[in-house]
């Protein structure tokens, strides 16, 4: 059965406030691309994986409002989000001579939709675009809130621009082609909502983590609609990151650790933030801040979502290097996103010993 239609969710930051639609058969649907600016030109970025079984269907509801619909399949994998992978938007943008009033449309996971951001926000100075996340991650984190954003050989998301998209289409059909690792790496990002903003959300996933695995139209329906409320609350206060918005990256700090420290894509995000979650929560034990039943119960949730929670055992020298170029570190000290009771969360340093023994207690 598919999830019943629901009103949009909303942004609200002004002239950039826009709508997440969220439901089944959206792709398909007339209506999901209606308002949406009927330029000459629209370009739909994706990739190698996704566009042989999506762009065209998009593509079909697009030419009713564009008179060209260009498509550019990007390669696929985390290890293309640069800049001569971005270039290659801009070559295709120049060499159709399309102007200032094309609309692009991101259709494809994180690594899409940040590269087809960061391209709007520069093509001719800002062109406007459109988020057609097909990722469980991208529809719950990376196509909302205009964080856009390609790798530098010294640091991920290193260059990038708060870009917002006109609208964000999530259809969860497109979730069924979703390898499971993807699925489960989703779900971390899900999970992440629970301890640092709704208590009842992380109660919901214990009860439900069998369903979403089983893909069930319905779960998958609430656990996307949830996170996107959350991250829309939270964005709207703090579009640019200036204190809260750092609340959403629980787990990233050490997660990005492992992700540097094992080559980027050894481990995907999701699981590298699975495991870094699970030392956060310890951390915020270890400082007073959460109680200690926390950790055991964040960590059983992650392990039926079949997420790693044991990170490698490196010194901690090596994980204070590794975590001192995250955009959170002011003036040189790291900051960690901590648990200061459950559904709350605060950005603050941490004793180096109290980090080094949260570390050790999840590492093997
Ligand atoms: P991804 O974009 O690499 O997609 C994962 C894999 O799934 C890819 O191989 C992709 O081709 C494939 N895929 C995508 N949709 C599919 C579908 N429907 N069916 C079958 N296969 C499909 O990875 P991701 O996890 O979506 O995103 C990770 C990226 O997002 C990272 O680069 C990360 O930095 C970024 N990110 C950005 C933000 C933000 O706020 N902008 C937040 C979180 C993560
Ligand atoms: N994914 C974290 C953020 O959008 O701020």
């Amino acid at each position: 059965m598919s999830a019943p239609a629901q009103p949009p969710v909303r942004i609200t930051l002004g002239q950039r406030s826009y709508d997440i639609l969220i439901g089944s058969g959206l792709l398909d649907d007339p209506s999901a691309w209606q308002g949406l600016p009927a330029s000459a030109d629209a370009l739909i970025v994706s990739n190698t994986t996704v566009a042989p079984r999506y762009a065209q269907r998009l593509a079909n509801q697009l030419e009713r409002q564009h008179g060209r619909v260009l498509q550019l399949a990007l390669p696929d994998g985390e290890q293309y989000k640069d800049w001569v992978h971005l270039n290659r938007v801009f070559d295709c943008l120049l060499g159709a001579a399309c102007d200032r009033k094309t609309v692009l449309y991101a259709l494809g996971g994180g690594v899409v939709g940040d590269m087809t951001g960061f391209a709007a926000a520069c093509y001719m100075r800002g062109v406007p675009y459109v988020q057609v996340p097909t990722t469980l991650l991208a529809q719950v984190d990376s196509s909302v809130g205009g964080k856009t954003a390609v790798n530098h050989p010294l640091g991920k998301n290193m260059v990038g621009a708060f870009y917002q998209p006109l609208r964000v289409v999530c259809d969860l059909d497109l979730l069924s082609s979703l390898p499971p690792r993807e699925l489960a790496a989703g779900l971390a990002e899900v999970i992440k909502y629970g301890p640092i903003a709704d208590p009842a959300l992380l109660a919901w996933l214990e009860s439900h983590i069998d369903r979403l695995l089983a893909r069930d139209p319905q779960a998958l329906a609430h656990a996307v609609r949830r996170s996107c409320e959350i991250k829309a609350e939270v964005v709207g206060q703090d579009e640019r990151e200036g204190g809260l918005r750092a609340i959403l990256n629980f787990g990233h700090t050490f997660g990005h650790a492992i992700e540097a420290g094992l080559g980027f894509g050894a481990w995907l995000h999701g699981e590298a933030v699975a495991c870094g979650m699970v030392i956060a929560a310890e951390l915020s034990v270890r400082l007073g801040l959460a109680e200690p039943g926390l950790v055991p119960r964040l960590r059983n949730l992650l392990l039926r979502a079949g997420l790693p929670v044991q990170a490698p055992a490196w010194p901690l020298d090596k994980w204070l290097q590794l975590m001192q170029t995250d955009k959170k570190a002011e003036a040189g000290a790291i900051r960690y996103v901590l648990i200061d009771g459950l559904g709350r969360a605060v950005l603050r340093a941490a004793p180096e010993a109290e980090v080094g023994a949260a570390i050790r207690a999840h590492s093997a």
